[in-house]
């Protein structure tokens, strides 16, 4: 495990439940949840919460994010325009393996109507079990830096 082992969860109206599950599973394996909610399950804008995840991550505060919408994309969109986020949707384990490995993602995003809990928590693991291979790869991540403005 990293010196950081802060995880921020954020979701919107749709991942609460989810939300809390994710954040049991990780705590049992020692990783602090820094869960910025929502707390209901009142209509919530998920830029504005995956916005809030990204700075978290972005400014060290938090490792890593994982952020939750209906179908993982909205939210995703919306973290990854905070500076320094690398974040994909996943409804996968390889996929979540492959973004740690070759993009050196920081943040894993789901879709609470895509994948069922079972699924969504071994890709979590599989998120954060997988290793940033460097390399070829970290040139790569590189020129993804240079995009943003
Ligand atoms: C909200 O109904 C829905 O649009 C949101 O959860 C997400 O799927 C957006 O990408």
């Amino acid at each position: 495990m990293t010196a950081n082992n802060r995880i921020v969860l954020s979701s919107d109206h749709h991942g609460l439940q989810l939300r809390q599950a994710i954040a049991a599973h990780i705590a049992a394996q020692g990783w602090v949840a820094v869960d910025i909610g929502p707390t209901t399950r009142e209509s919530t804008d998920y830029p504005r919460q995956g916005e809030a995840a990204g700075r978290l991550v972005a400014s060290g505060d938090c490792r890593f994010g994982v952020i939750l919408c209906g179908t993982g994309q909205g939210i995703m969109m919306a973290a990854n325009k905070v500076k320094g986020i690398r974040c994909g949707v996943c409804a996968d384990t390889f996929s979540a393996r492959m973004i740690r490995r070759h993009n050196d993602a920081n943040m894993l995003s789901m879709g609470v109507r895509v994948v069922g809990e079972g699924l969504a928590l071994d890709i979590v693991d599989a998120f954060l079990t997988a290793r940033f291979e460097g390399g070829r790869h970290a040139a790569r991540v590189a020129m993804i830096g240079t995009l943003e403005g």
